[in-house]
């Protein structure tokens, strides 16, 4: 996700706002910027690239103020390149703000703008609220913010100063954190406390649909009727690799803990106001297109396959169509049978993945068009690929992919209803439904997250097992591969997931006593054979651990261990199932006193074949 960092003091603030962003550099980005208030208007001066980039921008033309904001943008709606980069302004530049979030109205907001001859000029989400504030101006800073967040839906951290009002910065949040930092006859702001820490360890931490109005000698906050609230200020003991990480102890955890903010900022825009329908660009989406074809081919590696997996039963479940998974590095040199027929599905969180690519490019060899499920906005994936759908998780910096992984599986959702849609295999009526299962999932993640000490003790159980088998049929057999590659990946435990009903085949002579078995039990139709397969390994020795809806309370009777989800429709399950094995192998891996954000041997992108 994106920086933000603000000034009000007597110091220049150029130099301030610069040694901030560079202490948000891990977060990832692709651009950066800032506005300066030069006592007479507000100078902005921003550049595609690093933060070398902007300051040898600014080595030639410094701008002399003691007030302004900055921002590093990780690019979600539009390339990463200087138009896009933040500040944005309003043409007469008599606005400037930077945000991080995803602007999910930002379209409506553009026409609305246009019906009064007001016209973007960039590619972003973000231009809409400097256009907004310029025009709803009502020369009062915290109005105009109240009126401007009343007409945004989705999330934002806002940074907002106008060429009026030189002494006051505003700020707002919702779903995207902002701090306010106190020093002496000055003050900060922030995404995060980590760009700060030099200059101040007190902070307010604004809270979703408050508004700041910042000012040198101290802050007002207020609710977004515009009544004043009280922040405490808390005072951070963190060290800035704590701080880099939110306070939690690993990206790995942080990033589990964004999944219900990730699906919401996947989803929000995507969705058409009439609930019946999904908005997605590009022609590998268009219905002329989809009706055009007659099978679905997708490839991608680890995690990103797994998440393909999902996508297969769900597409082939939901739209009727034929699918076909194969890893890329598979894929590639088999000689797949497609053709211009045939859409072919790449998924990859970096985009940069070699073996991705590769298959990407034999598929286009081969004449079928190829749509992307990407992460990294720019990347290369991106850029080659015929359509993209970008998911907006943010940067994710563990070498462990657990947010994007649900990002990939929320469009993959909105692809299964969009193909229903144009297939006809599903009526408005059902798409409505499951469009609000859909959008209750973040809550039930955030429920299961709520529980992650029960899950601790779990694997303080068995973090110390020498094999470890995950067991599911149909959407529970993909879980089950990807839970197990996450404690593989982070823990080194051996561990293999299989569809239980194949055990029998082979594999059960491996089950002796005290193998620990994750029984995947969350498909209702599966749940009695899923019974008998647990009671097949316990009879061997096994311990079992039963992972099920909370509506299938006799597996109580049967495992030596229950975990219960939210009850759900089974094919929305798998975004649930997964969240408590994400833990599970996060906890088994620091039990194990693994290096849980950089495993051994593992790259966040193999780049290389
Ligand atoms: C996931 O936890 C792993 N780090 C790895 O399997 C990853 O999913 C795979 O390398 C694909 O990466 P990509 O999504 O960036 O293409």
């Amino acid at each position: 996700m994106c920086g933000i960092v603000g000034y009000l003091g007597t110091k220049n603030a150029t130099d301030i706002l610069i040694d901030g962003l560079k202490r948000l550099e891990y977060r990832g980005y692709d651009s950066a910027g800032v506005a300066i208030h030069t006592g007479q208007a507000l100078t902005v001066l921003k550049e595609a690239g690093r933060i070398s980039v902007l300051e040898s921008l600014l080595t030639e033309a410094k701008p002399e103020g003691t007030r302004g904001i900055a921002h590093t943008r990780w690019a979600t709606h539009g390339s990463p390149n200087q138009l896009n980069a933040h500040p944005h302004t309003d043409m007469n530049h008599h606005t400037a703000v930077v945000h991080n979030g995803i602007i999910e109205n930002y379209l409506e907001i553009r026409t609305w703008l246009q019906d009064r001859e007001i016209f973007c000029v960039t590619d972003t989400d973000t231009e809409v609220v400097a256009l907004l504030a310029n025009t709803l101006w009502n020369g009062n800073l915290l109005d105009t913010m109240r009126e401007v967040v009343k007409r945004l839906r989705g999330s934002y951290a806002l940074a907002l100063m106008h060429h009026a009002h030189p002494d006051e910065i505003a700020v707002a949040r919702k779903d995207s954190p902002l701090v306010i930092g106190e020093g002496l006859s000055e003050m900060f702001l922030a995404s995060d406390v980590t760009a700060l820490l030099p200059y101040t360890r007190e902070f307010r931490f604004l809270e979703d649909n408050q508004i700041g109005i910042v000012r040198e000698d101290g802050v007002s906050i207020h609710d977004k009727d515009g009544k004043p609230v009280t922040v405490e200020k808390t005072t951070i003991t963190w060290d800035s690799e704590a701080a880099e990480k939110g306070g939690w102890d690993h990206f790995m955890l942080k990033e589990m803990m964004e999944q219900p903010v990730v699906i919401r900022n996947t989803i929000g825009s995507r969705i058409a106001d009439n609930r019946e329908s999904i908005i997605l660009d590009g022609e590998c989406t268009s219905s002329a297109y989809l009706e055009h074809i007659d099978k679905i081919y997708i490839t991608a590696c680890g995690t990103a396959y797994h998440a393909g997996m999902v996508a297969k039963y769900l597409f082939e479940h939901m739209a009727g169509l034929p699918v076909e998974v194969e890893f890329a590095s598979e894929f590639r040199y088999r000689e797949p049978l497609i053709n211009a027929r045939t859409l072919v599905i790449v998924i990859s969180q970096s985009g940069e993945t070699a073996d991705t690519l590769a298959a990407m490019r034999e598929a286009k060899r081969r004449g079928a068009k190829v749509l992307a499920i990407v992460n990294t906005v720019g990347s290369t994936i991106a850029r080659e690929a015929d359509s993209v759908i970008f998911t907006w998780a943010g940067p994710e910096i563990a070498v462990a992919s657990t947010k994007a992984y649900i990002a990939q599986l929320s469009v993959i959702h909105l692809i299964a209803v969009h193909l229903a849609t144009v297939r006809g295999t599903m009526s408005p009526f059902e798409i409505e439904q499951y469009l609000d299962e859909l959008e209750q999932i973040p809550d039930k993640i955030d429920s299961i997250l709520a529980r992650r000490d029960e899950i601790k003790a779990l694997a303080a159980r068995f973090a110390h097992g020498r094999d470890i088998f995950f067991l599911g049929r149909g959407f529970d057999y993909n879980i089950a591969l990807e839970g197990s590659l996450k404690l593989k990946e982070i823990s080194y435990i051996h561990s293999e997931a299989y569809p239980a009903g194949e055990l029998k085949h082979g594999t059960i002579a491996l089950i002796e006593d005290d193998t620990f078995v994750v029984a995947l039990c969350t498909q209702s139709p599966m749940v009695e054979k899923m019974i008998s397969n647990i009671r097949e390994v316990k009879a061997r020795g096994a311990v079992v651990l039963a992972i099920a809806k909370e509506t299938h309370r006799e597996l109580t009777e049967v495992a030596d261990m229950t975990l219960f989800l939210p009850d759900t429709p089974d094919a929305l399950v798998p975004i649930l199932a997964i969240v408590p094995l994400q833990l599970f192998a996060y906890y088994c891996a620091i039990e194990r006193g693994c290096d849980v954000d950089k495993p051994r041997n593992l790259a966040k992108s193999v780049t290389v074949e």
